[in-house]
């Protein structure tokens, strides 16, 4: 077992994983839209009330848009809307309605909306930051994130920008941007350690405990259906899983994390390092991809669960013949390994149907309270929304063809509930930008300088909200034949849309 104290020099540190935040509130994504296409330029789109914010990326033509009450819609840098009613401006558009979707902030907590570096993370838990990990957040995008419950992370690269503390984090969860990107409850901490596991044996995510153990199986309540048969879970997983779970107990002094973690996977052609072998990797050229997911338990013992892509009876077979050879090799070794037991579950060859996952038979009574509930509560929002509907939406969504209009009244006291606007001047998101500011020479200013009277005189500092429930829409609209409106940032469009 020579590699293994190479290997003990080489990676005697672990670092953490690396995981990426998958969702975006992007214009120009394709799966925030009902239809599973970004808007062409006949389409009418639509931004339910729920949506808080939505960044533009590209320049759009469409046919009209129809804005929520509060929200902010963010334009990249020289981007502009452009509204028109001629259907051959693109004549492939055939011209729909469509529904901005990812109206709701998305859950930190939920496992499915990250994804690991160093390849998939087989449990569930573990897919959500661990303590360790560096947390991205991909630049050109802005983000919808929930959290709702205090985690520990290393550190967090938020669109190119780099946070290593606690406190710098914080403070940018409570700037403007922050703010518009993060929807926070419950006063949770996101606490960057800003560390290295620095513990030889491994370190644990720490996020198989109660309560985070809850709310991210929450997410999985309906775990997929299986093609094999008596699937185990995974310590720190909510579903069970096709495949073998290799567990080791180890000796303190003399095992080593990653020198076993490398050492198996370059013996077994698994991973990053299998490139670089080997025989074994070419013996199991018949065999589907297995991938090996290893992790130290919150029992302190290590994990490793074997999958593999096959599909089917097969399901699982694969990946169940490696983690016997695995397991053999390591009984045959336990010094060298520096662990002191070893032992395998794994899942049954299935008949080549698929199983239903994790629905019990207790289960099909929980399923039948839900489908009440559920109906009872669209019954109630869809009578609230109609009964809203008949009070507020009285005019036409804003057209391309008439002057942009309102299209929203406002029920009584509603002025009063909204405090006074707090726009900051660092902030690069604003209201909905054709409501922002009442003079003309304003409406394309950068939203650094729009005012907002904040000296005390009430109906000044309000004006911002009395344009918004303006039924028949702010005054500059009325005399200027606008079709675009553009990044305010950039001030040039005025003379574009007169030309
Ligand atoms: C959008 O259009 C304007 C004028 O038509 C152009 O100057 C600008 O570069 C475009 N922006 C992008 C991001 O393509």
């Amino acid at each position: 077992m020579r590699f293994i104290v190479v290997f003990t020099f080489l990676f005697g540190v672990c670092y953490g994983d690396t995981k990426t935040w998958q969702q975006d509130v992007n214009f120009g994504n394709p799966t925030n839209w009902d239809k599973g296409r970004v808007p062409c330029a006949s389409d009418s789109i639509k931004f339910p009330e729920s949506v808080s914010v939505v960044f533009m990326q590209t320049n759009s033509t469409l046919k009209e848009i129809l804005l929520p009450l509060n929200g902010a819609l963010v334009l990249d840098n020289n981007v502009r809307i452009a509204f028109t009613d001629d259907s051959s401006v693109q004549p492939e558009c055939t011209g729909e309605e469509q529904t901005f979707i990812a109206d709701t902030p998305e859950s930190w907590y939920n496992p499915g909306n990250w994804v690991g570096a160093n390849g998939p993370v087989a449990v569930d838990t573990e897919s959500v930051p661990c303590q360790y990990d560096q947390v991205v957040f991909p630049t050109e995008k802005l983000f919808s994130v929930g959290v709702d419950l205090s985690t520990t992370v290393g550190t967090v690269s938020f669109a190119g920008e780099n946070f290593v503390s606690t406190m710098a984090f914080s403070s940018f969860l409570s700037s403007p941007s922050g703010q518009q990107q993060f929807s926070v409850s419950n006063n949770p901490t996101i606490l960057l350690q800003n560390s290295q596991c620095n513990d030889l044996t491994g370190c644990v995510c720490g996020n198989d405990v109660e309560p985070s153990r809850t709310k991210i199986c929450g997410f999985k309540s309906t775990c997929p259906a299986l093609a094999c048969r008596n699937a185990p879970i995974p310590v720190g997983g909510c579903c069970p899983v096709c495949g073998a779970i290799v567990t080791m107990e180890y000796n303190p002094q003399t095992f080593n994390y990653e020198s076993v973690k490398t050492g198996i996977e370059s013996k077994f052609g698994l991973g990053p390092s299998a490139q670089s072998s080997n025989s074994a990797r070419r013996k199991r050229q018949a065999d589907s991809d297995v991938t090996m997911y290893m992790s130290k338990t919150n029992e302190g013992k290590i994990q490793m669960v074997f999958t593999d892509s096959n599909g089917g009876s097969s399901s699982g077979q694969a990946a169940i013949r490696l983690a016997l050879e695995v397991e053999d090799d390591i009984a045959q070794n336990l010094d060298s390994y520096g662990v002191t037991s070893v032992s395998m579950k794994s899942s049954e060859k299935g008949t080549g149907g698929l199983s239903g996952g994790g629905v019990s038979n207790g289960g099909i009574a929980g399923i039948i309270i839900a489908v009440i509930v559920i109906i009872c509560f669209v019954s109630t929002v869809i009578f609230l929304t109609m009964r809203r509907n008949s009070l507020s939406w009285k005019d036409e969504p804003l057209h391309a063809d008439s002057d942009i209009e309102m299209s929203q009244g406002l029920p009584p006291g509603f002025m009063q509930e909204i405090p006074n606007p707090t726009f900051d001047s660092a902030m690069r998101g604003f209201d909905n930008p054709m409501y922002t500011t009442t003079t003309k020479e304003n409406i394309y200013a950068d939203p650094a300088e729009v005012k907002v009277n904040t000296s005390g005189d009430e109906k000044k500092a309000a004006y911002v909200v009395e344009e918004k429930g303006a039924i028949n829409g702010p005054k500059w609209e009325e005399d200027e034949d606008i079709k675009a409106f553009s990044n305010p940032m950039s001030a040039d469009v005025m003379e574009e849309s007169n030309a």
